[in-house]
């Protein structure tokens, strides 16, 4: 059985804590509104495109309980629900997105003639179940893409990636985006070995995707991410490959704090860098990443560990959850659903397919 970073079926949604693990498997209601919120931003539940179907499917969960009998006041209802869970973290477009989609829909749903509170109620409950199926067949889709584009790339012998943060399926409906690439290599015979980054502050390589690894039976090693250069230098890296919170017009993409440096190290050694990401994740309404607001966490995610400070009192702390990778240290490409791109072809790309979609 794979990991599952949620559950849920109609009128009850949970997610694993994953603040947790890798020391136990808890899973936590998530009631309400207003509890999606807080394990978001408590970060139980992480990852871009985890954060936007935790939060979309509390509001299905709430539309199953609440009692709205005017039209009018079900869609005010929605729309505010959906600013709200949009402030629960700023860096990771996916929840941002999903909200503008899901406002946009719901105008057109109440505008139909035979429009009712009811109807309302169950199209917007369906939208976003149907997140969860749609997630995995896209990281599917990414997993594939980017494993064949590899095999092209480093024919004949199976290849070594690097990989920072978590990207599975703790961060995901299921299957994972860089994640999903290893996964895809792996079942292909094409893999031949994967180096994690434990990710501080939070850990998210030790304790999540090392997690993951050893759950799918993935032959990998963890490393400090003070060790990534020369891992690339010693351990024949054939190529890094991250996740992305938010990818903008011109390829800058953000992502975990320490991706910017893996992709300037990746330059130096000429190892290419790609970046795996849904189109739920792309924004091309930022021109570049100049203009993405990254989120700072509390200072004791660096102070301390386990809830014991290990480091001087009165040091002053500087703690971004994320950092920007300019375009051009993403020499690999970007992986989507819709195939691999430089980071130069991505917006023409994706509005081709939108055009085409008539979204
Ligand atoms: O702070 P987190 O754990 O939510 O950050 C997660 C990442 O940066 C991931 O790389 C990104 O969200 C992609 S997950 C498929």
């Amino acid at each position: 059985m794979s990991l599952e970073s949620v559950r849920y079926r109609p009128g009850c949604l949970a997610v694993l804590n994953q603040l947790l693990l890798p020391h136990e498997s808890r899973y936590e209601p998530v009631r309400s509104l207003q509890e999606a919120w807080e394990v978001i931003r408590s970060m139980k539940v992480r990852g871009a495109p985890a954060i936007a179907i935790v939060g979309c499917l509390s509001l299905a969960v709430e539309l199953q309980r609440i009692e709205v009998k005017e039209k009018d006041q079900l869609v005010t209802f929605i729309l505010d629900s959906l600013k709200f869970l949009v402030t629960s973290r700023p860096t990771a477009v996916n929840m941002a997105k999903a909200a503008e989609e899901l406002s946009v829909f719901v105008h057109l749903e109440a505008a139909r003639a035979d429009a009712t509170s009811e109807s309302i109620r169950k199209s917007v409950i369906q939208w976003a179940e149907d997140l969860l199926t749609k997630d995995v067949e896209d990281n599917k889709k990414i997993g594939d893409y980017g494993a064949q584009h590899l095999l092209q790339r480093v024919p004949g012998q199976p290849v070594t990636i690097l990989t920072h943060c978590n990207t599975g399926s703790l961060a995901t409906a299921g299957y994972g985006t860089a994640l999903g690439v290893i996964r895809s290599l792996h079942m292909m015979g094409h893999l031949a070995h994967v180096y994690c980054t434990e990710t501080r502050p939070y850990n998210q390589g030790a304790r999540l995707t090392a997690y993951e690894l050893v759950y799918e039976k993935i032959p990998a090693t963890l490393i400090a991410d003070s060790m990534v250069s020369v891992a690339m230098k010693e351990k024949g890296v054939s190529a890094v490959i991250v996740g992305a919170d938010r990818v903008v017009a011109n390829g800058d993409t953000a992502n975990k704090v320490g991706t910017y440096q893996l992709a300037i190290a990746a330059k130096h050694h000429g190892i290419p860098f790609y970046v795996a990401a849904p189109s739920t994740s792309c924004d091309l309404s930022l021109e570049d990443g100049g203009h993405i607001v990254i989120e700072e966490r509390p200072s004791q995610e660096l102070t301390d560990v386990n809830g014991k400070r290990i480091a001087a009192q009165g040091i002053g702390v500087w703690n971004p959850a994320f950092d920007v990778t300019p375009c051009d240290l993403i020499t690999g490409g970007i992986i989507t659903e819709f195939g691999v791109f430089a980071p130069q072809e991505l917006q023409a790309a994706l509005t081709k397919v939108m055009k085409e979609k008539k979204w």
